[in-house]
């Protein structure tokens, strides 16, 4: 492992990774416990890759942890998520605190409940001055919702002559989106053996590269943090460019 460590590039670290954090279920189901137990041994893989982040220089780090599809689940496994959520912000606090770690959340939050809604609030104050690294929480998130509310906060705008039409562009519309403070992830892990991206971050991981790995999300470790990110180093990003304008550019 120190190995991969040294042959990570710090200059062309991803400045923000995103992570599908998926397969708590099924890693619980091979060790013939309930779900929720998966759920549980996910939190020791979110301590880890939020370690891992911060330590190597990552700016933000963005964790899918509840999806506005996932309240279709059965109500005991969405009820133990959100005490889950609860107890984890709670009590990872101090440590995000001397880890100088600022935590966000994006998505509909008010429609969670009220404690799970004011443990994150409460974490999100008590971290707000700390500038190593943000963790960005996805909670009762998806992209289509965050794209709609944006396009109905601009129609707004538009109808109360805040702004003109000619106004809306690519700039004005991240702007209005939950993301609207941070970069645009340039890396997108799922774990599970997972290929899709399951409504999330879709108008933001336009030019992200994407990394998927079999791992279930409870055994991911440092170890396969480093490999996305030397994966991520080895590819070229062309941005619509060709091979040999990337090699010329100055
Ligand atoms: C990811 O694991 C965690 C959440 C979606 C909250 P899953 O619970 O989706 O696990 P699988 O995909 O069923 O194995
Ligand atoms: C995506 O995982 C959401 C989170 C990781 C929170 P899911 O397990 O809900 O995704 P699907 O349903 O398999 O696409
Ligand atoms: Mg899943």
């Amino acid at each position: 492992m120190p190995d991969l460590l040294q042959q990570i590039n710090p200059d062309k670290l991803p400045v923000h990774i995103a992570v599908i954090m998926d397969g708590n279920g099924r890693w619980a189901k091979t060790k013939g416990k309930p779900r929720v137990f998966g759920h549980r041994n996910g939190v020791i893989a979110v301590r880890e890759v939020t370690e891992a982040a911060a330590e190597l220089g990552v700016k933000y780090l963005t964790l899918y942890a509840f999806s506005t599809e996932n309240w279709s689940r059965p109500a005991i496994e969405v009820n133990a998520l959100m005490s889950l959520l609860v107890d984890t912000v709670k009590k990872e606090l101090a440590t995000l605190n001397k880890n100088n770690i600022r935590l966000r959340a994006i998505g509909d939050l008010q429609q969670l409940p009220d404690k799970t809604h004011k443990a994150l609030l409460e974490g999100i104050e008590q971290t707000k001055d700390n500038d190593r690294m943000t963790l960005i929480l996805a909670l009762n998130y998806s992209s289509r919702w965050e794209i709609v509310e944006a396009t109905r906060a601009i129609a707004a705008k538009v109808r109360d002559s805040q702004i003109a039409l000619e106004d809306i562009d690519v700039n004005l519309f991240s702007a209005h989106l939950a993301t609207r403070d941070f970069p645009d992830p340039e890396l997108m892990i799922r774990t599970s053996g997972e290929y899709r991206i399951s409504n999330y971050l879709l108008w933001q991981a336009a030019y992200a590269e994407l990394y998927f790995t079999d791992v279930l999300w409870p055994d991911f470790r440092k170890e396969h943090f480093y490999r996305a990110i030397l994966d991520f180093q080895s590819r070229e990003r062309r941005f619509g460019k060709t091979s040999e304008q990337l090699a010329h550019a100055i």
